[in-house]
């Protein structure tokens, strides 16, 4: 059985209405780092932090998954074989589109997570700094958020899916941040054909077999068509 496994960043749900962190006047422009999406950050203003992801929470709530979104949905459904999609992204854009596999490395604007036992529920749209963990009842609520210097989840059952890999497709993402930007290494090492969709070749570009240059709400459409007709 042929397996596919995909990569999606930011760029997939910039057609959404959802910036994305490194463009000009992006979210990394206006806001540091370091102040909202570091342990330390959060360990300083818990506040400016929990505000941050209530604003992207509340735009994610409201935002409509793009033909990009779709096209990976359908190829999950349609596809003679197994897609996964392992996403850095924090939306639910994948899954409002009707992918069913989907990875969240990054964690989740929908879920909260306590810092004291490690319990996650779902979020309520506003979250507050000090709200209660509904299982040990600590004040210690956080965004389930993977923030610069935490480990990504799932990382075992992303390297094996990485190691089963045939076709490996990384989509809207700029190739930054490790350990995500060293899929492309890893998929090749187990022999996977690998093909990147951006506006611009990103940083670890010339890793890729095959680049598809122009927005995924129109280039993905047409691979996915390309693959079923296989
Ligand atoms: N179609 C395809 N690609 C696009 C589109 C589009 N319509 N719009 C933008 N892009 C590309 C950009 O060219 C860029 O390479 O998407 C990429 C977005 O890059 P980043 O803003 O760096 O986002 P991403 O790679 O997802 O960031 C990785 O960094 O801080 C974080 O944790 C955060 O998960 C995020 C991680």
């Amino acid at each position: 059985m042929q397996k596919i496994v995909i990569l999606t960043g930011a760029g997939i749900s910039a057609e959404s209405g959802l910036g994305t962190f490194r463009a000009e006047g992006g979210l990394w422009a206006q806001h540091r780092i370091e102040d909202v999406a570091t342990p330390e950050g959060f360990a300083r203003d818990p506040k400016l932090v929990v505000d941050f992801y209530n604003a992207r929470r509340a735009q994610a709530a409201d935002a409509e998954p793009n033909e990009g979104h779709r096209a990976l949905a359908r190829l999950e459904h349609h596809f003679d074989g197994d897609v996964v999609v392992i996403t850095q992204n924090v939306d639910d854009l994948h899954e409002k589109a009707g992918s069913q596999k989907v990875i969240h490395m990054h964690g989740a604007l929908k879920s909260a997570l306590c810092a004291a036992c490690e319990h996650r529920w779902p979020a309520p749209l506003v979250m507050a700094p000090g709200d209660a963990c509904p299982s040990c009842g600590a004040p210690a609520a956080r965004p389930d958020i993977v923030w610069f210097g935490e480990m990504p989840y799932d990382m075992d059952e992303i390297f094996d899916h990485l190691a089963n890999a045939d076709v490996f497709a990384s989509i809207g993402t700029s190739g930054n941040v490790y350990p995500a930007a060293g899929f492309v290494a890893e998929a090749r090492r187990a022999g996977a054909r690998t093909i990147e969709f951006n506006l611009e070749p990103s940083l670890v570009g010339s890793q890729f077999d095959d680049i598809r240059i122009g927005s995924a709400s129109q280039t993905l459409p047409l691979w996915v068509d390309e693959v079923l007709e296989r």
